[in-house]
């Protein structure tokens, strides 16, 4: 404990205690008096550097103790330069290159007086309705840690302190709406929701965010079982918590506390540190302290961690930033190129017939159509706080860049916006095509339709869109389909129409130049799903890593004729209307080469002690073009005291090839991760036989057999 802390704990009054628990939406305002008071701990939404100053100046200088200040902002993926959204950034399977992003965004945001970002978003979801999908890193704890831990890092390397959020369970949304109910059995929690949060504590995250919702009855904001037992206890987390805007206020509304005073004293007790925007600490403290309704120690402790982590920050010795560094950091040349690569390694191609992608130079004349082909804002995605549309370079801009002598484009969106159902520019749309060699159609989302609050039942193209492809396929020209949305979309019906497609998500900045990247060859795409992509929304929640059920659907299940009294094919877990496989599985995705795997290689059949398992397979290149390779390693548990899913991610690496060039990709598995968590919390380590499977996607690879022995 540093002396320092000590001394001011002993010098603060009760008021000034309570108010380093405090965080004001400090967007606007004059602050001044509550700043020297010493009654506030935290700012969210201040982002003027010479604003930033002068708060801190009247708490460093002006006040009593002289605290300084955190300043907190949603610095989600990307500040000025914006990156490709999470889960774009997830598909990149890159935990590097993201806590390149992760550092630049810090150093950007940093300049601006900015020191704590509410980020890593870590929440695993399998529902593609939820709008906050495209914040996260998909559906699977093992990639969520890793892309969750790598932006921890990578902020804090940069002096912003990292919030590892929304701990925890918000992903389990009910019907994928927002805010909404969850449920979740312990063995669930621990195995798939809680990983990642764990990830970023051990990559030292110094806060973590208290979700929203409601957990089997009690609200993540007033959890005892989730923050002071597991997050506290368990794991040792000696950072602070602070709640989500007004989470601690909103228990009242969740019907689980009578009154702010009550909402206040449960959020305490749980091991709530800092209440953000809504004030019942502020109101109600003092008072259940004087009435020894909460003990003193929690308020001690409260502040310890906060000021812990303005401590480690070093916003004791350093609380200015220079007000003219923004100028030199913000959108630098290698900041942009990082984003490039991000944006190009987040793509995932869907299709490829022909191999049609690449593009060659024999493309003479190209129509770019869709909504999504010049819209700087849509391209950025949600949650961009600080991001300019005018230094986004679209794939419209950037293709006309890249033009070639003779190479032309033919621009005619069809439609304004994603939403639009105005059929007036399909003429033009059509016309370009006619005159061109190719079609790339910009299809998908605007950023308004994902992000917090913003779900969709109908997970299909928006507005006319479907109908817009139908009208260029008739055409008969080659058509590629290049998709920006915040989320897994279903595109049955609608691939099948294109020639190739590739899946951009929200790529940010410079998705254009990243796409252009790709069509014309410059580099192979080398994403792979983060998150199933359904043939239907009745589908889900469907995620790879499901049970086997007592009666799994028959891969070679003939149509069941319905009106049947009895299914005479045999009674399966499917559906009549449609396959209840994924359109596309988690972990896919095309390249312009192709690799093969073989020779996989386990160091024992049988496991003993704590001796790791060492996996080795040999991945070559067998195709004429570079690329990049995922190597995926999965196993199966295939007799638990629990049922364990059919598969499970443990491992992958990134392995760039060149034609003809081969590797022996070797991993590594820890006993510890072959276990599992039960329903009362216990971590179990089962003896028994295991699958392995390395591969290219969650339903390929080459297979193995291990024992852990009893
Ligand atoms: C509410 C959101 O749930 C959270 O993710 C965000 O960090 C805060 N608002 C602050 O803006």
């Amino acid at each position: 404990m540093s002396e320092r802390i000590e001394r001011l704990l002993g010098q603060m009054s009760l008021a000034e205690k309570i108010g380093q628990m405090c965080q004001v939406h400090g967007a606007s305002g004059d602050f001044g008096d509550l700043v020297r008071s010493g009654g506030v701990g935290s700012f969210l939404n201040v982002v003027e550097p010479e604003r930033a100053n002068a708060l801190q100046r009247q708490a460093v200088e002006e006040s009593r103790l002289g605290i300084p200040l955190l300043l907190g902002r949603d610095v989600i993926h990307g500040f000025r330069t914006v990156f490709p959204i999470p889960l774009g950034q997830a598909a990149s399977w890159d935990p590097e290159l993201v806590e390149e992003a992760a550092r630049i965004a810090a150093r950007e945001a940093r300049a601006f007086g900015v020191n704590w970002t509410f980020a890593p978003m870590v929440d695993v979801t399998r529902e593609p309705r939820w709008g906050r999908v495209a914040e996260g890193g998909g559906e699977d704890p093992v990639l969520t840690a890793a892309m969750g831990a790598a932006m921890v890092r990578g902020f804090q390397s940069a002096g912003v302190a990292a919030c590892a959020k929304h701990y925890c369970g918000y992903g389990a949304a009910e019907g994928g709406r927002d805010y909404n109910t969850t449920w979740i059995p312990e063995s669930l929690l621990r195995n798939v929701y809680l990983p990642p949060f764990r990830a970023c504590v051990e990559a030292g995250a110094l806060t973590v965010m208290s979700a929203f919702n409601e957990i089997n009855g009690v609200p993540a904001t007033g959890n005892v079982h989730t923050l002071r037992e597991i997050l506290q206890g368990e794991w040792g987390f000696s950072g602070f918590v602070v709640s989500d805007w007004s989470s601690v206020a909103e228990m009242v509304v969740h019907g689980f506390a009578a009154d702010e005073a009550e909402a206040a004293r449960l959020a305490v007790q749980a091991g709530v540190h800092m209440e953000m925007v809504s004030t019942t600490f502020r109101d109600h403290l003092e008072a259940l302290i004087r009435n020894g309704l909460i003990p003193a120690e929690l308020v001690d402790d409260a502040v310890r961690r906060i000021l812990q982590v303005k401590e480690a920050l070093g916003l004791f010795e350093s609380p200015y930033v220079d007000p003219e560094e923004h100028r030199r950091v913000v959108l630098t040349e290698a900041h942009r190129e990082t984003a490039r690569q991000l944006a190009r390694e987040s793509c995932v191609l869907l299709k490829n017939d022909g191999e049609l992608l690449p593009l060659g130079s024999e493309v003479r004349r190209i129509a770019v159509l869709g909504p999504l082909a010049d819209a700087p804002e849509d391209q950025m995605g949600c949650w961009v706080m600080d991001g300019r549309a005018e230094e986004v370079i679209t794939p419209l801009a950037a293709l006309r860049s890249a033009l070639g002598p003779g190479q032309e484009v033919l621009y005619a969106p069809g439609l304004e916006t994603s939403r639009s159902t105005d059929r007036r520019g399909f003429q033009d749309a059509l016309a370009a095509l006619e005159a061109a060699d190719v079609g790339l159609v910009f299809l998908g989302e605007e950023a308004v339709l994902s992000g917090e609050a913003h779900c969709r039942a109908f997970l299909d193209l928006p507005g006319a869109q479907a109908e817009l492809v139908r009208t260029l396929r008739e055409v008969g020209k080659p058509l590629i389909g290049i998709v920006l949305a915040g989320r897994p979309l279903v595109l049955s019906g609608m691939i099948e129409l294109l020639d190739a497609c590739l899946y951009a998500w929200h790529p940010g900045t410079m998705g254009g130049p990243a796409i252009v990247d790709l069509l014309f060859g410059h580099e192979s795409p080398s994403g792979r799903l983060p998150i199933t992509f359904p043939r239907a929304v009745g589908q889900l929640p469907i995620y790879y890593a499901h049970k086997n059920t007592g009666r799994p659907p028959r891969p070679d299940a003939p149509p069941i004729p319905t009106g049947t009294p009895l299914d005479p094919v045999g009674f399966f877990s499917g559906y009549l209307d449609v396959d209840p496989t994924p359109l596309f599985p988690f972990g896919y995705g095309l390249s312009y080469t192709r690799f093969e795997y073989s020779d996989l290689h386990l160091s024992t059949k049988r496991l003993s002690g704590d001796e790791p398992l060492i996996v080795q397979v040999k991945v070559r290149n067998v195709g004429s073009r570079a690329g990049t390779e995922v190597v995926q390693l999965y196993i199966r548990d295939l007799v638990g005291s629990l049922t364990r899913p059919v598969r499970e991610l443990k491992a992958f690496r990134r392995v760039r090839l060149e034609p003809d060039a081969s590797e022996i990709v070797r991993f590594e598995l820890r006993p510890e991760q072959l276990g599992f968590y039960d329903n009362e919390g216990a971590f179990r380590l089962e003896p028994g036989v295991f699958h392995l499977w390395v591969g290219p996607s969650c339903v390929k690879g080459l297979r193995e057999t291990f024992e852990l022995p009893g």
